[in-house]
């Protein structure tokens, strides 16, 4: 009986024993990003991957979200990620790495995409693909991108002709194609932390912005703001990027795992994008938002004044490149 019962002891003990080596070899993924809700593009897609890799990978991989800005805002969180310690994923705007590659600039170009369907196009060519290894040498992989949406200008006073927008001052992402797009308009820019822009337009320290319908919406930007112009005039979209010094350490099962559960994740949150910024479009109207549209005269005189701008940026970012871009139209 005595032999019996420590082999009993011996078996739990040796149970445990696995369980706690399996717990303390989990290999833990910090995603930080700046968005936050239940119905933004980014926000949705990060905690769905997150979940599936927390069910389908469990004890082996957990992915803890911090959203909303709570971990870094973007520029520091590419810093970090080179270091490779602190924060491990993340998923900024592809206008937030102007210091890692000019080659994201494209993304920028005002006018350029018609839809987010060409964006589409264009992110899985031969091109859009190799625009994800342009950060490798920096120490940033980018691994899929993800969609949010068609910008749209929003500002304190009614946004119709290109004119209206003279002398105001527009907070941008950290991009300098952002900044020449605003200059064009015969405005000045800021470049500032998404964290900070509801504070900035509702102090004036800015007059106006751009943004996506589900970033206007889930931070309330038209809460402060006079109304918003519906001119499609460029991107938001996202690099999934992480650590190189992190994702090379990782096994190559747990690479091959956390790889296909990121392509199934953006292949369904991808699909839903324009749906949600749709969905935010006719948020804002249900909560006293302005939104004026332009009429296709209208347009072209915003496309006329703004185009203009990819003159200045083409040798950087190769004339090859904007073709491909536009070829995906
Ligand atoms: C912004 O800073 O306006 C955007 O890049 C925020 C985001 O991640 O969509």
């Amino acid at each position: 009986m005595r032999i019996i019962k420590t082999a009993v002891a011996a078996a739990v003990a040796v149970t445990m024993l696995g369980s706690v080596a399996a717990k303390a070899q989990e290999i833990v993924i910090k995603f930080s990003h700046v968005t936050n809700g239940t119905t933004h593009p980014k926000a949705v897609a990060a905690n769905e991957f997150a979940k599936r890799v927390n069910e389908q990978m469990k004890g082996r991989v957990r992915v803890d979200v911090f959203g909303g800005g709570s971990l870094y805002n973007d520029d520091d969180l590419l810093i970090e990620l080179i270091k490779g310690k602190s924060v491990q994923m993340g998923s900024p705007s592809l206008s937030k790495f102007e210091t890692m590659t000019k080659k994201f600039r494209v993304f920028d170009l005002p006018f350029l995409f018609d839809d987010i369907e060409a964006v589409n196009r264009f992110q899985k060519s031969a091109e859009g693909q190799n625009l994800l290894r342009s950060m490798e040498k920096k120490g940033i992989l980018g691994l899929t991108f993800w969609h949010n949406g068609m910008k749209q200008m929003s500002a304190n006073k009614p946004l119709m002709s290109p004119s209206d927008a003279k002398g105001l001052k527009f907070r941008v992402q950290q991009s300098d194609v952002l900044v020449a797009q605003m200059e064009a308009l015969g405005a000045t820019a800021q470049k500032l932390a998404f964290k900070e822009v509801y504070g900035a337009l509702q102090t004036g320290v800015v007059d106006a912005q751009e943004n996506t319908w589900s970033n206007i919406y889930s931070k309330k930007f038209f809460e402060v703001q006079d109304g918003v112009t519906e001119t499609n005039h460029g991107i938001i979209d996202y690099a999934v990027v992480v650590s190189r010094r992190f994702w090379e350490g990782l096994p190559s099962d747990i690479r091959t795992d956390l790889e296909r559960i990121l392509a199934e994740t953006t292949a369904d949150r991808n699909k839903k994008s324009y749906e949600l910024n749709q969905a935010s479009r006719a948020k804002i109207l249900e909560n006293g938002g302005t939104i004026r549209t332009l009429n296709a005269d209208q347009r072209a005189a915003w496309v006329k004044t703004m185009k203009p701008v990819w003159a200045q940026f083409e040798d950087e970012i190769g004339k090859d490149l904007i073709k491909a871009a536009q070829a995906s139209n």
